[in-house]
């Protein structure tokens, strides 16, 4: 069976980064460190379940492991993850934070030199081996530093950029200065167009779950979601199909309303109710979905 696991290509050339990383650093630490965590990760998942799955379950899949092997397998899987997200972290083209994260930044840190001060200050005092993270929960941003291979996707955070602190990262161009490193790599190499296309993933998120969320409300409460018919028709949040089957069920609902209105609700107006199902009619047809009677009753009267 074919190796699951292959080396991701490296988003620029070698001595791209360099001088703030030299192309001989980039050179060991992709094709020696990288490429073992890959082969070791593909040795260790063949014949298991992992070796179907992909790395981002992996990895979150075993975090916790207990087990000797599985340890091993999350600490390989953890650090693929995290070597491919530490290379698109980093690019030569000097991009600026704009839109949505500059805002963000804003609201969360102040300016973006306060963030870069934290992420430095986040990753010099990482206690041996591992990583400093910018990451956003619910919309928030904030730093975070992780040990060995743990990265914050595995505990279901979004993680927005990266800095390797791991001394095969830095060692041939710094010895053992991380702090000279991270200045220089924080402060010219960061990725903001990596970042914000992570950031806009989360938002992204939020809104369908919020969508979903209204939707949801929408079907157990009609009025109360959308007071009328019209706003369900023109909702930006909701797709053709959701609109069409929300005002279907309004239909359904005031057709059963009119019907049990005489006798079981007498507080409802029975002009009022007709007047609503008019409206719930006429979006349908607005929205090309005029098909007002249930298909049981048009099989039943033709
Ligand atoms: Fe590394």
């Amino acid at each position: 069976m074919a190796a699951p696991f292959t080396l991701s290509p490296l988003p620029y050339e070698e001595n791209a980064l360099a001088p703030v990383i030299s192309g001989k650093t980039i050179g060991f630490h992709y094709h020696k460190h990288h490429q073992t965590y890959v082969d070791t990760l593909n040795k260790l998942v063949e014949g298991t379940k992992y070796a179907d799955m992909k790395l981002e379950e992996i990895v979150r899949a075993t975090v916790k492991a207990i087990d000797e092997n599985e340890k091993k397998i999350f600490n390989n899987a953890g650090q693929v993850w995290n070597h491919d997200f530490y290379w698109q972290s980093l690019t030569p083209k000097k991009p600026k934070p704009g839109g949505d994260l500059k805002k963000a930044i804003e609201r969360d840190f102040g300016t973006v030199d306060t963030l870069i001060e934290e992420l430095a200050k986040t990753g010099k005092e990482q206690f041996g081996s591992g990583w400093a993270w910018l990451v956003s929960k619910d919309g928030k941003l904030s730093v975070d530093k992780t040990s060995n291979a743990v990265d914050p996707m595995a505990m279901g955070t979004n993680c927005l950029l990266t800095v390797d602190v791991w001394e095969h990262a830095y060692y041939l161009d710094y010895q053992n200065e991380r702090p000279k490193y991270l200045e220089a790599v924080l402060s010219k190499l960061l990725n903001w167009d990596f970042a914000a296309q992570n950031f806009a993933k989360e938002l992204s998120r939020q809104q369908s779950a919020a969508t979903a969320s209204r939707y949801e409300d929408a079907k157990s409460d009609v009025g109360k979601a959308y007071s009328r018919p019209q706003e369900i028709a023109e909702a930006k949040d909701l797709s053709l199909q959701q609109k069409v089957e929300l005002l279907k069920q309004w239909e359904i609902d005031l057709r059963g309303l009119m019907v049990a209105s005489d006798e079981n609700m007498p507080s409802t107006a029975p002009g009022q109710t007709a007047e609503l199902l008019r409206g719930v009619r006429s979006q349908l047809t607005r929205l090309g979905a005029p098909e007002h009677e249930p298909a049981a009753v048009n099989k039943a009267g033709g």
